[in-house]
């Protein structure tokens, strides 16, 4: 196999930055291909955090060719911070291993200015959103007015797309939004500033993927966000603004179906979610508090504590259908040493129906009633464990009626957020 995707299977926040930085020193490139900053993929290396925002989670490999795809909305004056930051630590120190595409969105003042603006109007009923302007950005990518790197590259075309959409975007902000509006003259400024630390990675990434694949390079395509935030098929309205799923690698890179080899799906051991909207097997008592706490829950964006519940097959199923998922990644198992129970969710029910796959109306979703099967616990610390034999037998049934469950084979269970406190099932996924 030579091209691989890593996506959520949740709500985000799986640990795909943790398996994508283990996976990737099997591979040769690693692709971003939708979100944008909204994403905080978490990389423990030898104890050292980085958390990385828009650069794909192998920057930390030397040598590996990092890129930002067609599908990505990039804020550039967060990536340009990223870049700084990984420079510091030694990364990146050759431009041609970050390459970002020609045709990706960028995000603009304006973007984020009605994000918030809209969220602060919406009150109670707001999405939660992360503030990024990843909602705004892609609205105007399909209305077909958004601006792109190319259009960046070109003073001309950059400064008169600006203005058009800042007259359009400025009255939307004052007379709709009842916000401040924006000036012209600094954002030309700084995103010139942007342009001249940004243009030498800027590229046709869809062309350089396709000769790469051709090649027979290792490619692992990461995914940002979770299956149950895809604005297709998530948990709508309350979702991100881009497909998540591993069919948009196709679209978001720039490649063709029958060059996606592999799909690896990453699942929490439990559930959890940031921002509103439905959860089934959310809990909101002492267990809930207990894995935030344990799980260190708090939104590596925003800083928000995450929703906590229990482990929702329901989810991790339709998860598993929709991106054709081969094999899964269960991740923070060490998390829940100390339960003496465990639950996890096996179907809904909402007014006499049984439901195995996730309802399409949030109203449903709200109301439904979880369906649990009890299992038993396990008491024992599993951050030093490093193979399946050694983990407690408990453990051991509760992967395996995971497995069950949703029907994918579990190949690899993380017991830490280190790199290497990792249990791998299969020894390589290449
Ligand atoms: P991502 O957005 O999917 O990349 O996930 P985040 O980085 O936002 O959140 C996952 C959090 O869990 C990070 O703080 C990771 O360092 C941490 N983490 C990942 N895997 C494990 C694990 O197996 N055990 C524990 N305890 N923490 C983990
Ligand atoms: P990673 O890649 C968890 C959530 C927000 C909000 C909704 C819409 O780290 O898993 P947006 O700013 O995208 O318009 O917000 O989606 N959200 C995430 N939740 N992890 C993420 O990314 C998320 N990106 C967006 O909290 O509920
Ligand atoms: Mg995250």
């Amino acid at each position: 196999m030579s091209t691989v995707v890593v996506v959520g299977v949740q709500w985000g926040d799986e640990g795909k930055g943790k398996v994508v930085d283990l996976l990737a020193r099997e591979a040769d490139i690693i692709v971003r291909f939708q979100g944008g900053s909204n994403a905080g993929h978490t990389l423990v290396v030898g104890g050292k955090k980085t958390v990385v925002r828009l650069i794909p989670s192998g920057v930390l490999h030397s040598g590996k060719v990092c890129v930002i795809g067609n599908g990505v909305v990039v804020d550039p004056e967060t990536l340009v911070e990223e870049i700084d930051t990984l420079q510091q630590q030694g990364c990146l120190m050759d431009p041609s291993l970050l390459k970002i595409s020609e045709t990706a969105h960028l995000i603009m003042p304006y973007h984020k200015a009605i994000d918030i603006a809209r969220e602060r109007l919406r009150g109670e009923g707001k999405i939660g959103t992360t503030g990024r302007g990843i909602g705004p950005t892609y609205e105007d990518k399909m209305a077909r007015g958004g601006i792109r790197f190319v259009d960046l590259l070109d003073d001309d075309i950059f400064s008169e797309k600006l203005k058009r959409n800042l007259q359009e975007k400025n009255s939307y902000l004052s007379v709709i939004l009842k916000d401040q509006t924006l000036e012209y003259q600094p954002i030309f400024d700084n995103y010139r500033r942007f342009r001249d630390r940004l243009a030498p990675h800027v590229t046709n990434t869809s062309l350089y993927l396709h000769n790469e694949i051709a090649r027979g390079r290792k490619v692992l395509f990461e995914g940002a966000q979770g299956t149950m935030l895809d604005i297709d098929h998530g948990t709508y309205p309350y979702v991100t603004s881009s497909n998540t799923v591993a069919g948009a690698v196709c679209t978001g890179a720039g490649i063709a179906p029958q060059q996606i080899h592999g799909v690896i799906g990453i699942s929490k051991a439990y559930t959890t979610r940031v921002g509103s909207g439905p959860f089934p097997t959310e809990l909101f008592g002492p267990e809930g508090e207990t894995i935030r706490r344990k799980g260190g829950e708090f939104g590596t964006v925003t800083g928000r504590p995450r929703r906590c519940g229990w482990f929702d097959a329901v989810v991790a199923r339709t998860a598993a259908r929709l991106n054709g998922v081969n094999s899964f990644a269960l991740t923070k198992i060490d998390v829940l040493s100390g339960f003496s129970t465990l639950r996890v969710c096996t179907a809904y029910e909402y007014k006499g129906k049984r439901y195995e796959e996730v309802p399409a109306s949030a109203n449903v979703l709200e109301q439904l009633t979880p369906i649990y099967e009890e299992l038993p616990g396990w008491s024992e610390q599993l951050t030093d464990i490093r193979s399946l034999d050694a983990l407690p037998a408990n453990t051991r049934r509760y992967v395996e009626r995971i497995e069950q469950l949703v029907n994918v084979p579990v190949k690899m269970i993380s017991v830490g957020a280190g790199r290497e406190e990792t249990i791998l099932i299969r020894p390589t996924f290449f």
